[in-house]
């Protein structure tokens, strides 16, 4: 064995993965080892397991998150966990969980993610509420505490976890490297206590070792890669904080921007394919731009999300555009390019329809000066499940994404405020909503006044 490739912490990014295999491809290793947290994070579970697929070859030890995929409820689960959990299937699932937590990869060579005996040891770093940043390198004994019985008795100890590269030589001579991650150069952590780890630039980290007559020679590696589709797609998880990591090697202080999707009550997804007198989804002039808007996009998440952002962006909110044309079905809303949520979601319900993808109606009820209203959005189906979004449009209050698994709504509904996501997603508008929209001729004076401030209770039980 004389070359090594080894790198740990991919957190399902697999435009980073892609990248790696093409190098290693050129430099050509006699052995490929992944050091664990393989498909949790905010960007592509599923690719990233397909592309690891195609590579059988690679020794792979199990991470802390390979572990919590298999072991705990999804509801303890962290978001980037969620994810993983959500969208790679059971037997993918079992056999991370059943990965091996160490393997001695070459004779003298051991490899693990945290330290030998725990997956979530800081080997190299140790919090240390003490420093800035939280975080210091460890002391040699500290090493060698956590190495436990197997310290003294290998050349070589490959670790990861910390995501942060470095190669460290021990009093006996071992070496001890951290690879860094390959896929999440930055994050922030509380526990034990608050500190940040940041690779300092968005590129992906692995490590090659050579066996030479002098014993290991390591040297650290990096590469560039499609930064920005990796962190499109974290976006589109709902996970900006992530995306600001992937761009920058720096954690973002501000946390996850979305929220748990709300669990929501639906019928078979192929019922919400038809078209009514509302979501049109069969006029001509709709379908000619789900067409266009499908022209562009390589899969359906990518066309739902041009659909969205085109009604979301190029339709204008009423209130916002101060605009008192009454729309509501599908058709008059993209003629005349205005509407309030509900009109909003009509057109974008219609055009994902069109497109061929499951949409629904949702609804919230908000808080609104001393009392309640009724908001509209929509509920899309992709990936197996349903996914609320809203295209009520974006303005200094506002900020709403198309996002998957995680939510970036508009509003968050507060219980304590007597507000409400309800949760069923209905396959034709609210014959109340139809009602009062039809029932006005100025939508900002239907605004202020007229609009409906709860769903019929009628309504709860069906969708
Ligand atoms: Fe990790
Ligand atoms: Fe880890």
């Amino acid at each position: 064995m004389s070359l090594i490739a080894v790198f740990s912490d991919l957190h399902g990014n697999t435009p980073a993965l892609r990248a790696f295999l093409a190098e290693i491809d050129a430099v050509g290793p006699d052995l490929v080892v992944n050091l664990g947290d393989i498909a949790s994070g905010g960007v592509d579970p599923r690719g990233t397991m397909a592309l690891l697929a195609t590579r059988p070859e690679i020794l792979t030890v199990r991470g802390n998150h390979e572990r919590q995929l298999t072991t705990l409820e999804r509801e303890e689960m962290s978001a980037a966990d969620q994810l993983a959990f959500d969208t790679l299937d059971g037997a993918t699932l079992d056999r991370l969980g059943a990965l091996p937590t160490s393997l001695e990869i070459a004779p003298g060579v051991l490899a693990f993610h945290g330290s030998p005996a725990d997956d979530l040891c800081y080997l190299l770093e140790t919090v240390d509420p003490a420093v800035p940043g939280g975080l210091r390198e460890s002391t040699d004994e500290e090493v060698l505490t956590r190495l436990g019985t197997h310290a003294r008795r290998y050349g070589v100890y490959l670790c990861g976890h910390t995501h942060l590269q470095r190669i460290r030589r021990l009093p006996d001579g071992a070496l001890v490297v951290n690879p860094g991650s390959l896929g999440w150069p930055a994050f922030a952590d509380s526990d034990p206590h608050p500190h940040r780890v940041e690779a300092g630039s968005p590129r992906a980290r692995y490590a090659l070792l050579r066996s030479t007559a002098d014993g290991w020679e390591v040297s650290a590696r990096s590469l560039e890669y499609d930064v920005e589709a990796a962190a499109t797609l974290a976006e589109d998880h709902g996970r900006d904080d992530i995306a600001h990591a992937l761009r920058t090697g720096r954690a973002s202080s501000a946390g996850p921007s979305s929220r748990a999707a709300l669990p929501l009550v639906a019928a078979e997804a192929s019922a919400y394919l038809s078209a009514d007198e509302v979501v049109r989804s069969d006029a001509p002039e709709v379908i000619a731009l789900a067409h266009e808007l499908r022209g562009d996009a390589t899969d359906d998440v990518a066309f739902a999300k041009a659909a969205y952002t085109w009604v979301r962006d190029r339709v204008t909110h009423s209130v916002d555009a101060q605009d008192p044309r009454r729309t509501v079905s599908a058709t008059e809303v993209l003629r005349h390019r205005t509407g309030v949520c509900f009109a909003k979601s009509h057109l974008l319900a219609a055009l994902l329809r069109a497109g061929g993808v499951p949409a629904g109606l949702c609804y919230q009820r908000l808080g609104d000066g001393d009392g309640h209203v009724l908001h509209g959005l929509v509920a899309v189906h992709l990936d197996g499940r349903w996914h609320r979004i809203d295209a009520r449009g974006n303005n200094a209050h506002v900020d709403a994404r198309f996002t998957l698994y995680r939510e970036r709504l508009a509003w968050v509904a507060d219980p304590a405020a007597g507000e409400v996501d309800y949760p069923q997603v209905f396959v034709r508008p609210a014959p109340e909503v139809v009602a009062a929209l039809r029932g006005s001729h100025d939508m900002l004076e239907l605004c202020r006044t007229g609009l409906p401030t709860a769903l019929d209770p009628g309504l709860a039980g069906r969708v």
